[in-house]
């Protein structure tokens, strides 16, 4: 194991930082009235009467009674403010000098255009609308729009299959869905109205497809339903007067893996999850919007892009870059090039891509001026200390402190996080909860461990930003967060304090698999499997894997009637089946390798050992095999291991 290292917060950033170190004891004093400080850092219409209804626990209510336009406080007060010529995004497409900035009085007249739009297609508060886009500022502008008229959004990620996306709309039945002819992927178009024609024939009752017009690409058309973004936005008036909605107005609708094969809709509201997330993003990146240019390299398609692309910096004021592609289109110093033109000072990024840099090399970094940046943060999955390290020197130029923020889709804002000069950082080790929030690492029964101790993360009180259930499932809500322990929010991640009571996040506990810092649940990969004609059964792990955190590994048997006589399972059918889950999920969810065996490893009682295959995938020996209905089962799974393997 690495030597354990610590860095103490640079002195220079905490004579400056946002926040002081008497913050923890603050909000440990009165944490309601911490949160309403920071709920004053917002613009509200009405002010609210209580901060907290947890009296209906775990349905919480946050800051009852206000009301607030959550596009106004993104938008237009900062304009109001004498803000308007600042820059909200530079945005950067992948193809090379395709570049845009956008000022907040420029993204103001675009967000009023698509609000109006949005009313001329019938969209009415508590409407639903899906979106299926690129990275590309028509994404931001939509979902403020949306916000504006309190039509909650759905944002789908581009990379999910027509079939993900059909799921989605019908789930939280959508009645318009926003997108776009298609985005720059690896230096050529991708599309993505054909999934929409595909998903959308399936909901009779999407009335509408606003399309934007992104790469020129040919597309279908459906008069009867599909309607150009610059027909319908570009002659809209720029004029809108935003309506205040409840604190508790549905904001929006993110979807993610459980562990049962129904993705989940998990629900936030407006109020809290924008006190949440302009707080969180204010204090934790120490963020100063005079002079910060911000960059969260994620998608808007996932929790980040919404919390720390959208909402939290918008609301604060920031300065964005925003870029549309892959990190080496056209050349591997893509990111850093981008650092280096709009002298970015603070980076956000997942461990995934930290790993893919430090093996391609530190030379190409070091090729760009990146003495902008003052800080780092790393989101998505645990980082190992040689990537944090790596990036705290190469990237950061060993000045930069690096905040490990652990969070999820539920949380909607950072849970666990060093606070910058505050704080010190341990490579690996994502510290202590944050102002405000309560959390603790226990054991089977609920009790808090000791320092030197493993168990479960939970959460012990409710927050401005946290979900407040899953769209349409009260019960799945319940069961899945509040039921495992009583009274704690169940967070479903390994964790362990160390000898100073420090967090150290140890990965998923349950079947839900981290690839890329991209949430997978291997039931729903096994459901996609056997979906495919000639699977019979199917079972799927995740894997330790050097690049990726975690690989897809999956196992299946063929139903009899795959091969004819004689014939064997071979690289094409191998293909075939990875191309399904493709199909049926996304590019995302493709198995690295898929095993053909001919049985499963279960027990008795019928339960696969998945940490069996775990330990074939990941290539141990197979510990112990005693409570296996058959034991003979594993030597001829090992047997097998020389065919399936992915070969791109
Ligand atoms: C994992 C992404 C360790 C964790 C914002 C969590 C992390 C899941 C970290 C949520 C971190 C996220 N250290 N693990 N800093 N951040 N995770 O919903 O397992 O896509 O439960 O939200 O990612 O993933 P989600």
């Amino acid at each position: 194991m690495h030597e354990m290292r610590r860095f103490e917060p640079p002195a220079e950033l905490a004579a400056h930082a946002n926040v002081t170190a008497d913050v923890y004891a603050e909000a440990d004093a009165d944490r309601l009235a911490f949160w309403e400080k920071a709920a004053e850092r917002l613009s509200w219409d009405t002010k609210w009467d209580r901060v907290l209804d947890w009296d209906n626990a775990p349905f919480a209510q946050w800051f009852v009674g206000g009301k607030i336009n959550a596009a106004y406080n993104c938008v237009d007060r900062h304009v109001e403010a004498g803000n308007g010529d600042k820059v909200a995004y530079h945005w950067v497409g992948e193809p090379e000098n395709d570049t845009r900035d956008i000022t907040y009085a420029e993204l103001k007249d675009l967000v009023c255009q698509a609000a109006n739009a949005l009313t001329g297609l019938g969209v009415k508060a508590g409407d639903r609308v899906a979106i299926y886009m690129p990275m590309i500022p028509e994404t931001v502008v939509a979902m403020l729009a949306c916000a504006r008229i309190g039509a909650p959004h759905t944002v789908v990620f581009g990379g999910f299959s027509s079939t993900a996306l059909r799921d989605r709309i019908q789930d939280c039945d959508a009645r318009v869905v926003i997108t776009s002819d298609g985005g720059y992927r690896r230096g050529a178009p991708a599309a993505l109205k054909p999934a929409v024609d595909e998903a959308v024939a399936q909901c009779p009752d999407v009335r509408s497809v606003l399309v934007v017009q992104r790469t020129g690409q040919d597309v279908e058309w459906d008069d009867s339903r599909d309607v150009w973004w610059d027909d319908a936005v570009g002659t809209a008036s720029t004029e809108h007067t935003p309506e205040a909605f409840d604190s508790e107005h549905p904001l929006y609708v993110m979807y993610t893996s459980g562990t049962t094969g129904k993705p989940k809709g998990i629900l936030h509201t407006t109020g809290g999850y924008l006190v949440g997330t302009s707080y969180t993003h204010w204090s934790v990146f120490d963020l100063k919007p005079e002079t910060d240019i911000f960059w969260t390299a994620a998608d808007i398609g996932w929790v980040t892009g919404h919390s720390y692309i959208v909402y939290g910096p918008l609301a604060n004021g920031t300065t964005s870059v925003m870029y549309e592609g892959t990190p080496d289109t056209p050349h591997k110093g893509r990111w850093w090039e981008i650092i280096q033109q709009h002298k970015v000072t603070i980076l956000y990024c997942a461990p995934t891509a930290i790993r893919t840099f430090m093996k391609w090399g530190s030379d190409i970094p070091d090729e760009f001026d990146l003495s902008t940046l003052r800080l780092l943060g790393s989101v998505g999955e645990p980082i190992n200390p040689e990537a944090y390290i790596w990036y705290r020197e190469t990237i950061g130029g060993g000045r930069c402190p690096v905040m490990d923020t652990w969070w999820q889709t539920e949380t909607g804002q950072l849970m666990i996080s060093p606070l910058p000069g505050i704080t010190a950082g341990k490579p690996g080790s994502a510290m202590k909860a944050l102002p405000g929030i309560g959390a603790l690492v226990v054991d089977d029964e609920g009790n808090a461990v000791q320092p030197g101790s493993g168990g479960y993360l939970v959460l012990t009180e409710p927050w401005p930003a946290m979900l407040r259930t899953l769209w349409g499932d009260d019960e799945r809500y319940q069961d899945t967060y509040w039921s495992r322990f009583q009274g704690l929010y169940f967070a479903g991640d390994g964790a362990k304090l160390d000898e100073d009571g420090d967090i150290w996040l140890l990965g998923r506990v349950d079947d839900v698999m981290n690839v890329s810092g991209h949430r997978l649940s291997t039931t729903e990969i096994e459901s996609a499997l056997v979906s495919h004609p000639k699977v019979a059964e199917a079972a799927v792990v995740g894997a330790n894997d050097p690049d990726t955190g975690q690989a897809v590994n999956a196992f299946v048997i063929l139903r009899e009637s795959a091969l004819k006589d004689g014939e064997k399972a071979d690289d094409a059918l191998i293909q075939e089946l990875r191309n399904h889950v493709s199909k049926e999920i996304g590019p995302i969810a493709k198995p690295k390798s898929i095993l053909v065996v001919p049985e499963l490893p279960k027990t008795r009682s019928g339960k696969i050992m998945r940490r069996l295959l775990r330990d074939v995938a990941e290539k141990r020996d197979v510990g112990d095999v005693t409570t296996l209905a058959d034991s003979t089962i594993m030597d001829q799974i090992k047997q097998g291991l020389a065919t399936g393997k992915d070969d791109d």
